[in-house]
């Protein structure tokens, strides 16, 4: 077994590495924090592989499988991303069309780059990595919950097409709530809501992946909120949302 993870120097990526390697499974870290990555490779006992990249040059994305094209990967975890807090009209055009490039247009390279390998072999793991927000519209972090609503759209699609298919390749999406991760500062966002900790999101996470399953919701409350946001009406559910993400704690 061995799994590529992006954005595996911080966060829910590196915790997921955690659960990986005491897995017993070999490893592919990548993110552009090389001295980040080095750290966790030693706490893993120096076998990992460390990639220091920025995935939000598309250029790099391909870079990023060419350098991987002879390992014999079998589980892609496509995590790395990040979000940003305030009106679009105050948030720099750039960094948006960065978000993009990092949580749409990279998660969509790599995914189809690994899919077709993994295609050719019949097996084989992806788990995209969106949010909550996947499902909803985020006023004060338009382009943020826009990017996760690509993610879960895309993902849930290529997963009709593989079952239809009788593949073994199986494609999951995780869609966690707010995890106390370094996300929030890099994004100046707090929740009013309590985070999981990213390690409980990460066993949760590979567990369920393990066991093919579409869409990962770690929490009930994010099962409730994922099934319940169907049944609310779009204007009363963008005050909700407005609400959700202007209160602090
Ligand atoms: N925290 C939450 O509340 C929450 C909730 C739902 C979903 N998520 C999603 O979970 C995923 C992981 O986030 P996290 O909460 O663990 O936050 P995090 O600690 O900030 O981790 C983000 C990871 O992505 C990497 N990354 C950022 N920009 C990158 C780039 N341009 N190229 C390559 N790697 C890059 C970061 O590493 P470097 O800086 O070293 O590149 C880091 O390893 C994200 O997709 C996020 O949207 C988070």
């Amino acid at each position: 077994m061995k799994a590529l993870i992006t954005g595996a120097s911080t966060g829910i990526g590196r915790d997921m590495a955690r659960v990986l390697h005491n897995m017993g499974s070999e490893l592919i870290l990548v993110a552009r924090n090389a001295k980040l990555l080095e750290e966790l490779k030693t706490e893993l006992g120096g076998e990992p592989k460390v990639i220091s990249l920025d995935l939000s040059s598309l250029e790099n994305c391909y870079t990023l499988f060419d350098m991987t094209k002879d390992e014999d990967i079998d589980i892609l975890i496509n995590n790395a991303g990040f979000g940003m807090y305030g009106e679009a009209s105050s948030i720099p055009l750039e960094t948006e069309l960065n978000m993009i490039d990092l949580n749409i247009k990279a998660v969509h390279i790599l995914t189809k780059l690994f899919l077709e390998k993994f295609e050719k072999r019949n097996s084989g793991h992806i788990m995209n990595v969106a949010s909550i927000a996947g499902f909803l519209s985020g006023p004060l972090m338009s382009t943020y919950y826009a990017t996760k609503g690509y993610v879960v759209k895309f993902s849930t699609a290529l997963y009709e097409e593989l079952r239809r298919k009788g593949s073994r390749v199986h494609i999951s999406v995780l869609c966690p709530g707010p995890v106390d991760t370094e996300f929030n500062n890099r994004a100046g966002v707090s929740f009013i809501i309590n985070g999981h900790s990213s390690r409980f999101v990460a066993d949760y996470a590979i567990k369920k992946m393990f066991k093919d399953r579409l869409i990962i919701a770690p929490g009930l409350m994010i099962k409730l909120g994922i099934v319940l946001q169907r049944f609310v009406p779009t204007k009363l559910l963008l005050k909700i949302s407005y609400l959700l993400q202007s209160c602090k704690k």
